[in-house]
């Protein structure tokens, strides 16, 4: 893959108070396919994966397999080969790790396999403190000597290899327990992750490196299972739907008071969201892999907690927060899995939210007829979350800095427009 990842300044330029109607099509899920596209470093064979987002995340990942001398060729819009056969570094560049999270997946992919890795800490939204120890302590329980080399952590199994563990994690991080799976699945003998996260996405790694000859139970629980095999082979494996991008989507026709059909969503996997919305007045239909969200604009308020799977999704916590603007009465939302996600608050109050904060609390007093105004997307959710605001303000808002939604969501202006938005982007004017 060539393209650059796509950091240039746009802004988009938002004409709201239109009720969103029509149908649209969710993505592949940018935080499975991540680390699916990590887990492609297991093997010297050819992986397939389908239904991969077009996303400058994407991208970088891409690029940072590719550092190592990884092949990475998109097939299609949404499908990627990546081959691992002639990797030439154990060490990804600074510059292209602190572009996202993800990246730091390649620590546990490549020590499995090669016994040695070196990554600096990854970069990632600012949306409070992102520590690594879940990751680092787990690989050193498998028997990785982890040190530091200037910038770069080291992680070092060479001439000993891993052997299986039992690996209990302080906290059910996400990417934590990513890295550990990566790991464990060459590593000699049985390791226990002990309370893993269950998130979807790490169900959706666990099957392609199962796909790939692993033997993972319990991936989807908080324990997981793994039996080290000694090597793996290349697979085809198919991302899930992007269930923030789904839940966005949904937002979006509540807020406006119109009705979208979203396609290629997994209604299983927005369950907490679903339950939310339903409370708050928003009519939802689910079907296999799609939802119908519909809404006249009278909700409620609520009190919500954005905590891990199957809780209400961090992710969408920024989102679920501008839709109680419009809800009538006072309703809290409350952070429980990130310090300081509530920066966006203050972009929000431009459009005339009525929103306290109290840390990692929010307080929304509503319903209030937010207006256009020029607001910054601080990060890919609360971008987005400003786009959901944009969309039901009175006049015109510019979202600028959209390069952080860019990030993670496919073509977020074109997939508005053909649900009826008026959004336009243009080059970030000069300030
Ligand atoms: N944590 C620890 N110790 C650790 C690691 C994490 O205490 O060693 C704590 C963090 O401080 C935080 C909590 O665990 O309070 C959650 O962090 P986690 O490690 O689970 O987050 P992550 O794996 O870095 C992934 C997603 C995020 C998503 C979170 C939570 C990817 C690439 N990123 O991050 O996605 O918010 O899980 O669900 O999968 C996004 O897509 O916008 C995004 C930020």
């Amino acid at each position: 893959m060539q393209t650059q990842p796509k950091l240039v300044s746009e802004s988009l330029v938002i004409e709201g108070g239109v009720p969103l109607r029509g149908s649209v099509y969710v993505s592949g899920a940018k935080n499975a396919a991540l680390p699916c596209m990590a887990a492609a470093l297991l093997t010297a064979s050819d992986c397939y994966l389908e239904n991969v987002p077009d996303i400058a995340d994407v991208e970088s990942m891409a690029q940072v397999l590719q550092s190592l001398g990884a092949e990475v060729e998109r097939l299609s819009r949404s499908s990627l080969r990546i081959n691992a056969a002639n990797i030439v570094s154990l060490s990804p560049p600074s510059e292209l790790v602190a572009q996202q999270r993800g990246s730091f997946l390649v620590m546990g992919a490549l020590l499995a396999r090669f016994g040695w890795a070196a990554c600096s800490p990854p970069g990632g939204d600012v949306i409070g403190q992102r520590p690594i120890e879940v990751h680092l302590t787990g690989l050193e329980a498998l028997g990785a000597r982890i040190s530091r080399q200037d910038e770069k952590f080291v992680a070092d199994a060479k001439g000993r290899g891993l052997r299986g563990s039992l690996l209990f994690l302080d906290y059910p991080s996400v990417l934590g327990t990513e890295n550990l799976l990566l790991a464990a699945c060459l590593a000699r003998g049985k390791s226990l992750i002990v309370n893993a996260a269950c998130e979807p996405e790490i169900v959706c790694l666990a099957d392609m490196l199962n796909k790939m000859g692993a033997n993972i139970r319990g991936a989807g629980t908080h324990t997981i299972e793994v039996e080290g095999v000694a090597e793996l082979s290349g697979a085809t494996h198919r991302i899930i739907p992007d269930r923030i991008e789904a839940g966005t989507f949904a937002i979006a026709a509540a807020i406006t008071g119109g009705e979208i059909d979203i396609f290629n969503a997994n209604p299983a996997h927005l369950h907490s969201l679903i339950y939310k919305l339903r409370e708050t007045g928003v009519q939802v239909e689910e079907s296999d892999s799609m939802l119908r969200v519909a809404s006249n604009g009278e909700l409620h308020s609520l009190s919500v907690q954005a905590v891990p799977y199957p809780g209400l999704a961090t992710d969408l916590q920024a989102p679920v927060a501008v839709l109680l603007t419009q809800a009538r009465g006072v309703s809290y939302v409350h952070e429980r899995v990130f310090d300081n996600r509530l920066l966006y608050i203050s972009e929000l109050r431009k459009m005339g939210a009525e929103v306290i904060s109290t840390g990692t609390t929010a307080i929304i007093t509503g319903p209030t007829q937010l207006v256009g105004a020029h607001v910054r997307a601080l990060d890919v959710r609360a971008g987005a979350a400003l786009i959901l605001a944009a969309l039901a303000a009175r006049g015109t808002s510019e979202v600028s800095d959209i390069y952080h939604v860019d990030r993670g969501y496919e073509e977020i202006d074109v997939k508005l427009r053909r649900l009826g938005a008026t959004v336009a982007r243009i080059p970030q004017p000069q300030r």
